[in-house]
């Protein structure tokens, strides 16, 4: 499995498992603990969920298909902004814990933000991180105003990640937010690669897929999966998508076929406010 190396030195898995939604339908969760457990069989040992997903549904089943093996797996979560007092952090990350059956977080982040100072959720984040029940923390959804900010407050150098929107058809982080964290080698944890799966009804995705003799999720997670500093995490809850997506990683797109995207889904030509799904 290809890593990238986040700012703590540590190597992580750049292809993992997202969990929006898992958990959401008891009649799927046999199909969803087999997809989880499957893709850590296959190297993806990265998960991120979030105690959004599902009022900490997700985390419970995340809590499920580790148990047992919970040294395999690199643990992404996040806090809710209602929750990013200093005090709140600390307790919201306490029930994350509870519902993941787990001592510890990997990297918790700050899922996007809300009325509590960074001050206050970066006190809270280092006392956890001194207290083992997080090895890293790092923020989700701060546009590069934010990011500048947050670094600029004590704690906020230590930050490993900022989780973003970034996909083929959503690349406005390319015009500043990416240049910046790289120049701070902060790599970004692309979420809804396949935008939703809307992105694999596009045409121009669907003919270039077809012309690689790929599929559209495969073209779409190798677009992502060839920058070095990208963590890719698309969610599935069936294992032959999961199959399908991990298959992005067994071939790199040529350098003509990556011009060829660039024309199809061009770069930004201008700043655009930060979108969130
Ligand atoms: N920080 C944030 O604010 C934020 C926001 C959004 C997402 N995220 C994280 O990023 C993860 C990924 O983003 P996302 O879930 O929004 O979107 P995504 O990964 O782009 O797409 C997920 C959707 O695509 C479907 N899908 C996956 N692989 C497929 C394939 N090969 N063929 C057809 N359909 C496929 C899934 O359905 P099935 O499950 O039925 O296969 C699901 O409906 C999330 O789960 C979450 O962990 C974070």
């Amino acid at each position: 499995m290809k890593t990238v190396t986040l700012p703590s030195g540590e190597r992580v898995p750049a292809f993992g498992m997202g969990t929006w939604h898992l958990g959401d339908h008891p009649a799927a969760r046999k199909e969803e603990l087999a997809t989880l457990r499957l893709g850590l069989d296959m190297g993806a040992r990265l998960i991120d969920t979030a105690e959004m997903y599902g009022g900490g549904r997700a985390e419970e089943l995340v809590g499920e298909a580790i148990a047992g093996r919970r040294q395999d797996v690199f643990l992404v979560d996040k806090v809710l902004p209602s929750n990013a007092s200093r005090r709140g952090t600390v307790a919201a990350c306490e029930r994350s814990l509870r519902r993941l059956k787990t001592d510890r977080i990997d990297l918790y982040l700050l899922h996007w933000r809300g009325s509590a100072p960074f001050s206050e959720t970066l006190a809270a984040l280092v006392e956890l991180q001194r207290a083992g029940k997080i090895r890293g923390y790092g923020v989700s959804n701060l546009d590069l105003v934010e990011m500048k900010e947050w670094r600029s407050v004590a704690g906020g150098e230590a930050t490993q990640t900022d989780q973003v929107l970034y996909n083929l058809s959503r690349r406005d982080i390319e015009w500043d937010l990416l240049p910046w964290l790289r120049q701070h080698r902060i790599p970004v944890m692309a979420y809804s690669p396949i935008e939703q799966a809307r992105l694999l009804e596009d045409p121009k995705l669907i003919a270039f897929a077809r012309q690689c003799g790929r599929t559209p999720a495969q073209a779409a997670l190798a677009w992502l999966s060839a920058k070095e500093d990208v963590i890719v995490i698309p969610k599935t809850g069936h294992r032959d998508r999961l199959r399908e997506n991990l298959g992005a990683l067994d071939f790199a797109l040529t350098p003509p076929q990556l011009s060829e995207l660039e024309r199809l889904f061009p770069p930004p030509s201008g700043p655009r406010p930060l979108q969130m799904l």
